[in-house]
């Protein structure tokens, strides 16, 4: 059983980001005070990066600026969420102890200079990170201020050293047992890469060609699970020393992955997400939505927290974000809230003057309190406050009800990392957000769930190219299908179990009986190649030689060497309540939303509202103690007006009579009565 868990204050919704007083003088402190106030802030994210300023040498601290600064905030009435300093030790560490800088695959070893310049696996960064987080929760463990802890910052990185060689095999003796198990499991006798010893196992640093894709996938489970370590170590010197309040630590909206985040959902008293928007068009709110879904889901269906956003322009990687439209910080902010967070938080609150990060947007921007980002941020605190009593969670029962769940797990993206698949263009990624991307088109709640979990609380379950699955995997779908349930698989899914062997007699060898089907050849398509299908859909990326068992055609190939055979199938089950259906082609997103618009129906699935709304307009329920509301987004370039029997908690409207919504604009909808009709025209 899970344990009861320090929660987030549920009584009104956590506003502001990550403040870096170390950076500015005590004057700013005091205007900096001034401004969060104006702004209706009430949470400030101090320590990320200050190790420097904390311990400006081996195990002395320096805590009196800090102390001022949270006892500045405590008396402006804004909050604390405390972070401990250790993605970034200071270069006195680095000279200490050199074997704890990060080396990368090839044998580099990096030093400071930059952030994130350390070993997570290394004795001394290991000790130096609790002995920091110690003193900072014996000092600031019970002060009134605090609100949160967020150990660490977006834990993720890498290394191939010794360090991690020596933990990597631990991990593996205890995964595995004895050598016999990992050669098994590894495949070794491929290539010649039995191992005799257990020093002869390693990372997979660079080598000659192809690594072993199990050794790969193994190297990633552990990297998780050490990290998660790590985390936990400072995790359990907080609470010895007192503290009582919640524990986070952010997770990146994944672009690249390396945790498993189910495992890490369990161990945060909160799970809290950055999370940065893709595009400037309207797929970025679909990315939106995305994050927030995961997040609620690693949350376990509890509140989360949105840690960071971005007010404006994202300078990384030579991309740049363009400023967001007037509007859009308060849309994107309402998406996330909808979605389960507590808080709309951002990177960061004051523009830097100089840094790596100096363009990164900021509520504050260079030009200070006379700018439009400025003011939108006063217009955002308003807005959040107005809407303070969506945040407190229902007693029970779902927060955002869903009836169509995603199968997602971090192994899934890492199978398909590998450097010699059938296709290059096989993308976990890509393959998840297009089936999400789909239903939040079409206007459903949508969960994401974990392998193995229990899926009775849904009508229709998605599975997109899962390529590998354990038994618990395969038997909880195939309980799922017999209760009942509808389920919809995509190629390239239970090709494999959890080692990355192909299961034998025709793919997908771990769900050919549960989909009725078998396929005996893989026929990936060229780069521009595309295969028409007999209605005229449009398939992509892939194609396979699939023969029906028990299963039916509902679309075949029609042309290439693959024309009459089927495309996608389906098969009744659950005694006739259910329904099995296969994919075995990427499909293009208007014909993908075509037929998720049949599956969810037949599923019997229920969308937000249920006619839905034009397209550009979302629409999310989240359910409160009292009452539940309806958060309504107008992302597009028109007006609409939303008809229901509901307050709008921004403007106090009703919908009544119906409620304009010009285009850009958003309402919070407490529901006057619940299961009224409503309808966005
Ligand atoms: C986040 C990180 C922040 C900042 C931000 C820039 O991933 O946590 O410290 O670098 O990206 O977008």
């Amino acid at each position: 059983m899970p344990h009861p868990r320090p929660t987030l204050p549920g009584s009104s919704f956590l506003f502001g980001g990550d403040y870096n007083p170390e950076q500015w003088d005590e004057q700013t402190w005091v205007e900096d005070v001034r401004l969060m106030q104006q702004a209706g802030v009430n949470a400030a994210t101090v320590g990320v990066f200050s190790w420097s300023r904390l311990e400006p040498s081996p195990g002395t601290f320096t805590f009196d600026w800090l102390d001022r600064v949270v006892e500045l905030l405590h008396e402006g009435g804004i909050g604390v969420v405390l972070a401990t300093p250790t993605a970034s030790p200071p270069p006195w560490f680095s000279l200490a102890h050199p074997d704890a800088l990060p080396v990368t695959e090839d044998g580099t070893r990096l030093t400071h200079g930059s952030r994130d310049t350390y070993c997570p696996s290394a004795p001394a960064y290991r000790e130096a990170s609790t002995r920091i987080a110690t003193a900072m929760a014996e000092r600031y463990g019970d002060h009134p201020a605090l609100l949160a802890w967020h150990l660490h910052n977006e834990y993720g990185t890498f290394c191939y050293c010794d360090h991690v060689a020596g933990a990597f095999r631990s991990w593996l003796q205890r995964r595995y047992g004895d050598l016999d198990a990992l050669n098994a499991a590894w495949y070794s006798a491929f290539w010649s890469q039995g191992y005799g010893r257990w020093e002869e196992v390693l990372p997979p640093r660079r080598t000659q060609y192809l690594h072993n894709p199990t050794q790969s996938i193994d190297f990633r489970r552990f990297m998780s699970d050490e990290l998660l370590q790590a985390f936990r170590e400072q995790r359990d010197v907080v609470r010895a020393a007192g503290s009582t309040k919640p524990i986070t630590s952010n997770f990146m909206l994944p672009t690249w992955n390396h945790l498993e985040q189910w495992s890490w959902g369990e161990e945060l008293d909160v799970v809290s997400m950055d999370h940065y928007l893709d595009s400037t068009g309207p797929d970025g709110e679909a990315h939106a939505a995305y994050a927030g879904d995961l997040s609620r889901s690693w949350a376990g269906g509890r509140p989360w927290l949105l840690m960071e956003q971005a007010a404006g322009i994202i300078p990384l990687h030579g991309s740049r974000m363009a400023a967001k439209a007037p509007g859009r910080m308060l849309r994107n902010s309402l998406s996330y809230l909808a979605r389960g967070s507590q808080g709309a938080l951002f990177f960061q609150w004051r523009a830097p003057a100089a840094g790596s990060e100096v363009w990164h947007s900021a509520l504050v921007p260079h030009a200070g309190e006379h700018s439009r980002l400025y003011r939108e941020t006063v217009e955002l605190g308003a807005a959040l406050g107005r809407v303070a009593e969506a945040a407190v969670p229902p007693a029970e029962g779902p927060l955002v009800p869903a009836d169509v769940a995603v199968l997602w797990h971090a192994d899934g993206w890492w199978a398909l990392e590998d450097g010699a698949l059938p296709s290059q263009a096989l993308d976990y990624s890509d393959s998840v957000r297009s089936v999400h991307r789909a239903l939040w088109q079409l206007g459903f709640a949508v969960d994401f769930v974990r392998p193995g979990a229990d899926l009775t609380a849904y009508r229709l379950v998605l599975v997109p190219s899962m390529f590998g699955m354990d038994d618990a995997a395969v038997a909880a779908l195939t309980r799922f299908v017999a209760g009942g349930g509808d389920l919809a698989v995509w190629y390239f899914s239970g090709v494999a179990d959890e080692h990355l062997h192909v299961v034998a007699e025709g793919y997908p060898g771990r769900l050919r009986d549960l989909l009725g089907i078998r396929v005996d050849e893989f026929l990936p398509l060229a780069a521009e190649e595309e295969v028409r299908l007999s209605d005229g859909t449009t398939g992509r990326v892939w194609s396979e030689a699939v023969e029906t068992t028990t299963a039916t055609s509902l679309l075949d190939y029609a042309e290439g060497p693959l024309a009459g055979r089927p495309a996608i199938t389906r098969r009744d089950a659950g005694d006739g309540a259910g329904r099995v259906s296969y994919v075995s082609t990427r499909l293009d997103a208007d014909d993908l939303r075509a037929l998720l618009a049949t599956l969810t129906a037949d599923a019997g699935a229920s969308p937000v509202l249920a006619a839905a709304p034009p397209p550009g307009v979302e629409v999310v329920r989240r359910r409160g103690a009292d009452a539940s509301y309806l958060f309504v987004l107008n992302h597009g370039d028109l007006p609409v007006t939303v008809t229901g029997d509901g307050v709008d908690l921004l403007t106090d409207g009703t919908a009544r009579e119906g409620l304009p919504l010009a285009a850009g604009d958003a309402a919070v909808l407490r529901e006057q009565a619940a299961g009224s009709p409503w309808s966005v025209r």
